[in-house]
């Protein structure tokens, strides 16, 4: 049977911030049904893209003071590391500031155009007299109209949840400069949703193409009626112009689910595929969109009718997922919950993530709780305790005893086969993204391999003289089931996968390979642990680590000081900050704003004028850690030399403070 042809897409995230373990459910979710796809020998490409368009994105670079393209351009970079680092395997990702996309955007418009399917309109709308931009509504606050709470944005009230178009906000402002905006003509395109209305009834109820639940809510939409899509933004605006309206640009979210499209078109420049054969109205390859519950109404509604409005193919499935919540909580900057990919990989291993969330995920929009007790006891009982400990209690005789050889047998050749047998069943599960479900029929599987292990006692037959072809057998059984386990959990832990197959020395394995023949008679490597337990302290480290980035989050602190030019790290590396102890800290004869302080680095002693007089009483420093600058250049002061510098933040006078590092930080460690 020829395999499948899958194309598979996680929605785009915005270019204008971090990757946070909240986009992560989308795209290990994703990740995850592709490299099984992959494993079960279909060919299946996974594509993304930075969405990069919009009004956000265009003020936050010029806040920066830079253009779009370098704001988007940098982001793009940081998105793509992060990814990497959770080892989501894109075949391409691209981004929607593209020309495959420019060009795209522009041939999917002209052909909706040509079809009668756009249309113009004057509206009138709120205009920055001072920026001279018309506003979003994201970036209008004013009064409710219906209940009067201030500071209200611009398309509904967060008291009394009012909607209401930002025409009718009282007392409005522009948040981008503060102005009062006036109210301002405009000529706008609007594709004619309406006229797809029919269509997309029997589309949202054919079976498959979305969830139950989800085709319920999109039914209430059609029941109560389509609205025109306003597609237009007017200059200034970081997007493609519209080719026939200079001035005008594609709103971005025209442009945005076409990015999944230019991605792809990309992908077969690199491999040489045929992208009618993939998007064209008689495609026979399937196309399944990810997403998060938010933005269905894009994804289920204008999508479909885009895509067959202009003669392309329409989506085989869209599968929406819940959102993140993190200790039964929304994702909080205050609470240190607000946690970034990145933050995350500098402290806890990607893996323990992909497999926490595989073991909660389900086919449904239910959202899905962090929590991290559950985090810790999951990953370390399932993972530690039960798979990688199969590996572990039979690797060590197998080297110490035979050499690493393998027997030639297994004794229980039925349990093999009831390993291998119970793999349809985990490969339906995957498939219908069933993967809690999946993760515990493996986890199952692992107790049962361990059962066998203790039945057996291999550290009992060790000792016993004439056994060792036992012994043998016993662990060469435990190294085949737990090298079947290693397969089944590839798609949620290929690093682990790999990890085993090299210590078993065999080629990567196929899931339809694994159902050969056991592992006998062969040599294997030496075991090293593949995957420690996880370690509490990090997640409180990670907790505190995201919590502090609150403080120098760019907007927060662009409002006291802006954040200086971008330094080269070797610049950084210049600055040489050790921990250091307060030995002695002394008032200064005649100095007003002078603590004198005797710093121990280590072996070394440096002496340092502080200016922290008004905020701090000398005799509760002796003794702390804190951190200082040790190449200094010394500076001769009234009072003395004084060689570095403490650091210390807040603006000045009583309110500073002295940094002191976590508990274990010695004098002389140096920061970096
Ligand atoms: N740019 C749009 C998508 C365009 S697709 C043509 C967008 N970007 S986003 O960055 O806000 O979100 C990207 C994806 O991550 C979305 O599917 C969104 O639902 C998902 N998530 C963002 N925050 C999330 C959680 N806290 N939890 C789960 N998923 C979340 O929307
Ligand atoms: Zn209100």
């Amino acid at each position: 049977m020829p395999g499948r042809n899958l194309l598979v897409t996680g929605a785009l995230p915005y270019a204008n911030g971090p990757i946070h373990l909240g986009h992560l459910v989308e795209y290990i979710q994703t990740d995850i049904w592709v490299r099984f796809q992959k494993l079960r020998g279909n060919t299946c490409w996974y594509v993304c893209a930075d969405d990069a368009h919009g009004t956000p994105i265009m003020l936050k670079a010029q806040e920066e003071g830079i253009t779009s393209e370098d704001l988007v351009e940098r982001i793009g970079r940081e998105h793509r590391a992060d990814f990497a680092g959770f080892e989501i395997g894109f075949d391409c990702y691209h981004s929607t500031h593209s020309p495959e996309n420019r060009e795209l955007a522009a041939e999917i418009y002209r052909r909706l155009k040509a079809k009668g399917y756009i249309e113009a309109r004057t509206i009138t709308q709120l205009y920055d007299p001072v920026r001279r931009m018309f506003l979003p509504d994201r970036f209008i606050k004013g009064e409710c109209p219906r209940c009067g709470a201030k500071d209200q944005y611009g398309d509904n009230c967060e008291v009394c949840g009012a909607t209401y178009s930002p025409t009718e906000l009282k007392n409005p402002v522009s948040a981008v400069s503060g102005a009062t905006p006036v109210e301002k003509e405009t000529e706008h395109f609007f594709f004619k949703l309406s006229a797809f209305a029919s269509f997309l009834r029997e589309w949202v109820h054919q079976p498959g193409h979305l969830q139950p639940e989800v085709a319920h809510k999109v039914d209430e939409w059609l029941q109560s009626g389509l609205k025109d899509w306003d597609i237009t933004r007017d200059a200034p605006y970081f997007g493609f112009e519209i080719p026939d309206a200079p001035g005008k640009y594609f709103y971005v979210w025209l442009d945005a689910p076409i990015g999944y499209m230019a991605s792809f078109k990309r992908l077969c420049r690199e491999k040489g595929l045929d992208f009618d054969a993939w998007w064209g109205p008689d495609s026979d390859a399937e196309l399944y969109h990810f997403i998060g519950k938010d933005i269905v109404y894009f994804h289920a509604l204008f999508w479909p009718a885009m895509l067959h409005g202009a003669g392309f193919r329409t989506p085989t499935a869209i599968y929406a997922h819940g959102f993140l919540t993190v200790n039964g909580e929304k994702m909080s900057k205050s609470r240190g919950t607000f946690i970034k990919a990145r933050t995350y990989l500098d402290h806890l291993d990607p893996q323990y993530l992909r497999y926490y969330f595989a073991a909660k995920l389900g086919p449904g929009v239910d959202d899905i709780n962090l929590n991290f007790e559950d985090f810790t006891q999951r990953v370390n009982a399932d993972l530690v305790g039960k798979v990688v400990n199969i590996a572990s209690r039979c690797a060590g005789f197998i080297k110490k005893r035979f050499d690493n050889r393998l027997a030639g047998y297994l004794p229980d050749p039925d349990l093999f086969v009831r390993f291998l047998e119970a793999g349809e069943e985990i490969a339906a599960l995957y498939e219908r993204r069933e993967f809690g479900k999946a993760m515990r029929e493996i986890m199952a599987l692992a107790d049962a391999a361990n059962q066998f292990i203790d039945e057996h006692k291999p550290w009992v037959i060790a000792k016993e003289p004439g056994r060792e072809g036992e012994l043998q057998g016993i662990c060469t059984e435990g190294l085949n089931l737990f090298r079947i386990l290693a397969v089944y959990l590839k798609p949620v832990l290929p690093k682990l996968a790999r990890e085993a197959e090299a210590f078993l020395a065999i080629e990567p394995q196929d899931w339809p390979e694994v159902a050969t023949q056991p592992l006998l008679d062969h040599v294997i490597c030496d075991f090293k642990p593949l995957l420690t337990r996880v370690d509490p302290a990090k997640i409180e480290q990670m907790i505190e680590a995201s919590r502090e980035s609150l403080a120098l989050a760019p907007r927060e602190a662009s409002a006291a000081e802006p954040v200086a030019p971008e330094i080269e790290f070797a610049d950084f590396a210049k600055i040489d900050l050790r921990i250091a102890r307060i030995v002695k800290a002394e008032h200064v004869e005649g100095a007003e704003k002078l603590l004198k302080l005797t710093l121990d680095l280590g072996g070394e002693t440096r002496t340092v004028f502080a200016g922290i007089k008004a905020a701090y009483d000398p005799k509760t420093l002796e003794g702390r850690l804190t951190v200082m600058v040790a190449n200094l250049k010394p500076r001769k002061m009234r009072f003395g030399v004084s060689e570095g510098m403490v650091l210390a933040a807040g603006p000045g006078g009583k309110d500073l403070y002295l940094l002191s590092p976590d508990a274990g930080a010695e004098p002389g460690m140096r920061v970096k």
